[in-house]
């Protein structure tokens, strides 16, 4: 993809811009709008994503495509394989975890928040990413879950900007892969990353939470999820 950067000083949340800006203006594939800060990010099932200024990397860009629903999960995930790459190549041991988060350890670094948007004969996906970069330790233990930033793995502050430039091959090659092949074009990697299968876990969706291992992933990187009662396919939830 050909990005077309747009950086802005302070938004409320990058997603929700461009989800504004899809269905108000014709805008093309591959803008991709950035936030030096957000006062209203967004994450999964209505959380908030903190988003200090320069804490971190605050950016969603809009794919054209007429991938269906079901394929949303799976870009996601080939998401988190390019920012756990991108880590990686920077001496940051980072995993990708089912279905959009990228941890250190236990720790997460970066959460992926993927949205589809239609409008008549337009249609797409919007992915955000929320990657901690300049966060202390300290900041990040406000969080309510385990979190990290580069600046805590490396100790080296970083520019967004910079950060943003060295991981946008990593989205190609990983967005290409997915553009090719779905789900089953990244299974396999996937899979080495995030298993190993037989792991124990629990899932949580809402207030329900059941222990058992992980069986693999299904078509569309659907989690599958072995517990006493069998195998059951996960959509969505959390990964414990
Ligand atoms: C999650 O882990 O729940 C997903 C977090 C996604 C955060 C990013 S930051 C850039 C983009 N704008 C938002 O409001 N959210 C995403």
């Amino acid at each position: 993809m050909n990005f077309r950067i747009e950086w802005h000083d302070r938004l409320g949340s990058t997603n929700s811009t461009l989800r504004n800006r899809f269905y108000n203006q014709h805008i093309k594939d591959a803008l991709l709008i950035a936030a030096r800060e957000q006062t209203d990010g967004r994450g999964r099932q209505q959380r908030t994503w903190i988003s200090p200024p320069n804490g971190g990397l605050y950016a969603s860009f809009f794919l054209e495509t007429h991938a269906p629903l079901i394929q949303i999960p799976s870009l996601t995930m080939a998401l988190a394989l390019a920012v756990s790459d991108y880590l990686n190549s920077q001496g940051i041991r980072a995993a990708p975890k089912w279905p959009n988060d990228v941890l250190v350890g236990e720790k997460k670094i970066c959460g992926i928040l993927s949205e589809r948007v239609e409008q008549e004969l337009r249609q797409g996906i919007i992915v955000g990413i929320g990657l901690n970069i300049n966060m202390t330790q300290a900041e990040a233990n406000e969080i309510d879950r385990p979190a990290t930033s580069i600046l805590v793995e490396s100790n080296q502050a970083r520019s967004p900007d910079e950060v943003l430039k060295e991981l946008l091959p990593q989205i190609n090659f990983w967005i290409d892969r997915w553009k090719n092949g779905g789900f089953e074009a990244i299974r396999e990697i996937w899979t080495e990353k995030a298993g190993p299968i037989g792991k124990p876990i629990s899932v949580r969706d809402g207030d329900l939470r059941q222990t058992g291992t992980l069986a693999g992933f299904g078509t569309h990187g659907e989690l599958l999820f072995q517990t006493a009662s069998g195998v059951e396919t996960i959509w969505s939830g959390d990964i414990e």
